[in-house]
């Protein structure tokens, strides 16, 4: 029976060490900020949305939530940008993905001064990951980091298996446990025997989008097993790219979902916030 790693509990602490820390800069006059940014009508994202409005105001953070319509066009978008860019009360700048079709979302990322994105997504600040000398941590893989630090176990010298090639969770995901000297493998769509490489794992990281694409037989005795996944099951229920019930007995951790990984990305999303906050006024 693997230990259950709880996100949820782990999330909580990192809030109220960030409500602590946003207190401490208001006390030396420093007043944290961040803006959210929503284009189109996309139910999934206005939820997402909400709940980082509602976390930056349950840890003192001050928020702006920029709903722009559907049609709206990249100049106007881009506009909106640079006027954030250069507004002193925001420290943090986030537009929500994805964007309608007809805008050009790296473009928009690019736009976003590199000192306020606080999602790690510029260009920039990616480069800064690969080098393993960055100012932003990626939210999700550094929430992930932060629930295997919670095993207690090291990942220096250890197998660890990342399922998924996104530039948002695994290609980030990987370079953070590199840092750690884990010995890491990546792998996505076209990889040949999968379960025979994730068999080989002492920390497996999946996070394709793919419903209980990772079973039993997938996963060695004893591994930590990260869930990613946030997809619907057949039956329109909420689970992970890992099937949990299967695996939980063969594991010696896992994350569910939901109350995994989910709760801590955004928990690392208001840390990124006043780190920004922090560096933009010298401190
Ligand atoms: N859409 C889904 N996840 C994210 C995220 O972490 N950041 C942004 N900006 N958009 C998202």
């Amino acid at each position: 029976m693997a230990v259950r790693i709880d996100g949820k509990a782990v999330a909580a602490k990192v809030r109220e060490e960030v409500a602590a820390e946003v207190a401490e800069l208001k006390a030396q006059g420093v007043e944290t900020g961040m803006a959210v940014v929503l284009v189109g009508d996309d139910p999934a994202s206005a939820i997402y949305v909400n709940n980082k409005k509602k976390a930056c105001s349950e840890t003192g953070i001050y928020s702006e939530v920029h709903l722009l319509p559907t049609e709206t066009t990249q100049e106007e978008l881009l506009a909106l940008i640079e006027k954030l860019n250069g507004d002193p009360k925001i420290n943090g700048i986030l537009v929500q993905s994805p964007l309608p079709r007809h805008l050009d979302e790296k473009l928009v990322v690019e736009h976003i001064d590199p000192k306020k994105d606080v999602d790690a997504f510029h260009a920039y600040n990616v480069g800064r990951i690969m080098i393993g000398d960055f100012t932003f941590l990626p939210c999700t893989p550094a929430g992930v980091m932060k629930l295997i630090h919670e095993t207690g176990l090291s990942v220096e010298g250890k197998r660890c298996v990342v399922v998924g090639r996104s530039n948002i969770v695994g290609k980030p995901m990987a370079m953070l446990l590199l840092h750690e000297n884990g010995t890491v493998t990546i792998c996505h769509s076209k990889t040949k025997d999968l379960a025979a490489i994730c068999r080989e794992a002492d920390i497996l990281v999946a996070a394709v989008g793919m419903a209980k694409l990772i079973t039993a037989d997938m996963v060695k005795p004893g591994a930590v097993v990260i869930d990613v996944g946030m997809n619907r099951s057949e039956n329109g229920k909420l689970c992970g790219d890992v099937d949990y019930e299967a695996v939980e007995p063969i594991a010696g951790y896992i994350t569910p979902v939901p109350g995994g990984v989910g709760p801590m990305t955004i928990a690392m999303l208001l840390k990124n916030a006043v780190r920004a906050a922090r560096l933009q006024n010298g401190l």
